[in-house]
């Protein structure tokens, strides 16, 4: 058993209620890689910014779970390095389906974990959620649930159809469960090709596909039901176009990719959403740098070589994320 505390984590308590009375909205980065955990690091550190560090169950997989552990024991210390005396970072389970996984990651020293539950009818979410809670508060760590079900793959999770969370069951579900954070359905949903292209307008200067705006009374009606409870928006990648058109300009084949606008992110920052989680458009900025050097340099074959402007490239995109869109920056407590 490791306590998140001895490695330098915090959870998300402190953090979450600052970011809903301040109006901003704490970055939720998905990790695999050492390059996306030093560009989240570095990012954070230059923003002085909190930061949550999220391991899917995909990556755990991948990356092995003992090992990103480390990487994120890492990051504390590496934050350090890099000159923030004070770092606040929070190591996260995306996605946990199952109870067994939920403490396996807090008994490993994560300091925040996330129940799924949402494919479950309500009563199973509950039950699963409340168990979960009750082990994590043990130990301080918090937890985040999901009420409605998102369009697409959430690991396992998976549906058709985008179901807008019901604001008339939030309150018994947050009572009930003791859950410290919601992920709510508005209209997100995971990957790169959030929307349809019938979903969508076109614009006629640019031709780009417009999506469809989020459903922000869905949003408004939850936070008069749970005035100040701390909301959590999943699938909040904006699929930046200049990656996607890198990307496809050097070999790629991503058609009619689509993302959350940038304005409606900081829209939402500004309300009780105080946890945006994106993944997708770091993989889009790792993907088109590492091509763009493969395209230029055919004859490189040093993996740093490529890495290394992958890395470069998402440092940007994670800080422009701080500056530009969740305003996280400059609210470290030193
Ligand atoms: O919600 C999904 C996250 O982007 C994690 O994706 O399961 O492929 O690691 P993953
Ligand atoms: P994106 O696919 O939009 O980046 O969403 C990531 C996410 O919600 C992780 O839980
Ligand atoms: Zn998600």
């Amino acid at each position: 058993m490791v306590n998140y505390k001895d490695l330098g984590l915090v959870n998300t308590r402190e953090m979450f209620k600052k970011a809903v009375a301040g109006g901003y909205a704490i970055p939720a980065f998905n990790f695999n890689t050492m390059e996306q955990m030093q560009a989240i690091v570095q990012a954070a550190v230059e923003t002085k910014s909190p930061v949550i560090m999220q391991v899917s169950k995909g990556a755990r997989n991948y990356a092995n779970a003992t090992i990103l552990r480390y990487m994120a024991q890492g990051a504390v210390e590496y934050a350090k390095e890099l000159g923030c005396a004070h770092p606040e970072i929070v190591l996260h389970l995306d996605h946990g389906d199952s109870f067994e996984l939920c403490k396996n990651c807090v008994d490993m020293g994560f300091s925040s974990v996330m129940i799924d539950g949402s494919a479950l009818p309500y009563e199973e979410n509950i039950a699963l959620t409340k168990q979960v809670v009750e082990y994590a508060h043990q130990y301080d760590v918090t937890v985040e649930a999901e009420l409605g079900v998102l369009a697409g793959v959430e690991d396992e999770v998976s549906s058709e159809e985008s179901h807008y969370t019901k604001p008339e069951e939030v309150i018994d579900f947050a009572t009930r469960t003791g859950c410290d954070s919601l992920a709510i359905s508005i209209g997100t949903s995971h990957g790169a090709y959030k929307f349809k292209p019938e979903q969508c307008t076109v614009d006629p200067k640019t031709g780009r596909l417009v999506p469809p705006p989020l459903a922000f009374d869905v949003l408004h009606e939850v936070e008069k039901k749970l005035p100040g409870f701390p909301i959590v928006l999943h699938g909040s990648s904006s699929v930046p176009q200049d990656e996607v058109d890198t990307i496809n300009k050097f070999g790629g084949a991503l058609k009619a990719a689509v993302g959350i606008p940038e304005e409606q992110l900081r829209e939402a920052a500004k309300s009780a959403v105080c946890k945006i989680n994106i993944d997708s458009d770091s993989r889009l900025a790792m993907t088109a740098a590492v091509r763009k050097v493969f395209a230029e340099k055919p004859a490189e074959f040093d993996p740093r070589k490529y890495l290394g402007p992958a890395r470069d490239s998402m440092k940007k995109l994670y800080e422009h994320k701080i500056l530009n869109v969740l305003g996280s920056n400059d609210k470290l407590a030193q």
